[in-house]
């Protein structure tokens, strides 16, 4: 197995490296690749987990594909050989873990959908009973599904801060009503169709994020979809509100850096190899189960 912790990609016009995903830029269009990187606590591991990105990138293809006729999307092309001529020595590597893309203006808005209270959502309702401003019914329990999902959007802070949560109103003053409504409703209707067709597999998407963009005068759907990266993914066979759920996809990891003593500040610590194993194997169920094909 040849993981990716970075790419090397040196000749390639580097233009921001994410947390997980190293972007590269040629002008109309951007290749988003995703490495196996992984975060945990919000801090990138030493240790980059095989093929986690090739899942991460066939996740969202997947989705582009099945929301088409909701919305629009950036993707151009996942075929290597028709990357710009540049790519080419580097087909191996970039082979089902990239994506050619449109380059589109981002809406400074992320778009957040919750179909169940989780997280940051449950902290919140446990003060005040809202969440982002949204009053909720009482007695909600920890993961609960809730009546309607909810769009939270907020704002992209600086890199390495946290997001800032927004009103809807709010979202009306920075983009005027008539694109605000529009992402929200895209968004509602985009995370309802994925996370039923995730449940038919055994799989609760319990919240995720979704970026837009205007090409041409057009919203489309940018960013990553529905990925475990942008979304909390549980098993469904093991949720039970009242509780935490397990994460689908990072529950190892997060176990043992727990039990680890680690103080979830950088430097993160190496996994062990049994670990690793495991969480690139779940990565792979995810995938085959969400899509019913092998990576
Ligand atoms: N088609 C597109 N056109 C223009 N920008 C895009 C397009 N698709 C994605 N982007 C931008 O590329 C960036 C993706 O960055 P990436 O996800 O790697 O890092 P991040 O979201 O800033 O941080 P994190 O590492 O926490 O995910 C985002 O800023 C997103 O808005
Ligand atoms: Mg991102």
């Amino acid at each position: 197995m040849n993981a990716i912790p970075q790419t090397r990609f040196k000749d390639l016009p580097l233009k921001r490296q994410g947390k997980v995903r190293d972007i590269f830029d040629f002008e109309d269009t951007l290749l988003l690749v995703t490495t196996d990187r992984l975060s945990a606590f919000d801090v990138v591991l030493p240790d980059p987990i095989p093929d986690k990105g090739k899942v991460l990138n066939q996740i969202s293809v997947f989705w582009f594909e099945k929301m088409a006729d909701i919305v629009g999307n950036h993707l151009v092309t996942t075929d290597v050989d028709a990357y710009p001529e540049v790519c080419r020595p580097h087909r191996d590597a970039l082979a089902k873990r990239s994506m050619l893309v449109k380059k589109a203006d981002p809406l400074p808005v992320e778009c957040i959908v919750r179909g169940y209270i989780s997280g940051s959502g449950w902290k919140s309702y446990q003060k005040d009973g809202q969440v982002c401003g949204i009053q909720l019914p009482r007695g909600l329990k920890e993961s609960d599904k809730l009546d309607a999902p909810l769009y939270t959007p907020s704002t992209k802070a600086e890199v390495g801060d946290h997001d800032i949560n927004i009103s809807f109103e709010h979202t009306v003053d920075i983009l005027g009503r008539e694109t605000a409504e529009k992402i929200r409703n895209l968004s509602l209707e985009i995370y309802n169709k994925g996370a039923a067709l995730a449940l038919e597999k055994g799989i609760i998407i319990a919240d995720t994020k979704f970026e837009f963009g205007v090409l041409d005068g057009e919203i489309i759907l940018i960013d990553e979809v529905l990925t475990p990266d942008s979304s909390r993914f549980w098993p469904l066979d093991d949720y039970a509100p009242g509780r935490g759920q397990k994460s689908f996809d990072k529950q190892a990891v997060r176990d043992w850096l727990v039990n680890s003593g680690w103080g979830k500040t950088p430097p993160a610590p190496e996994l062990p190899q049994e670990v690793i194993d495991n969480t690139a194997r779940t990565y792979k169920e995810i995938f085959t189960r969400l899509t019913g094909e092998s990576l």
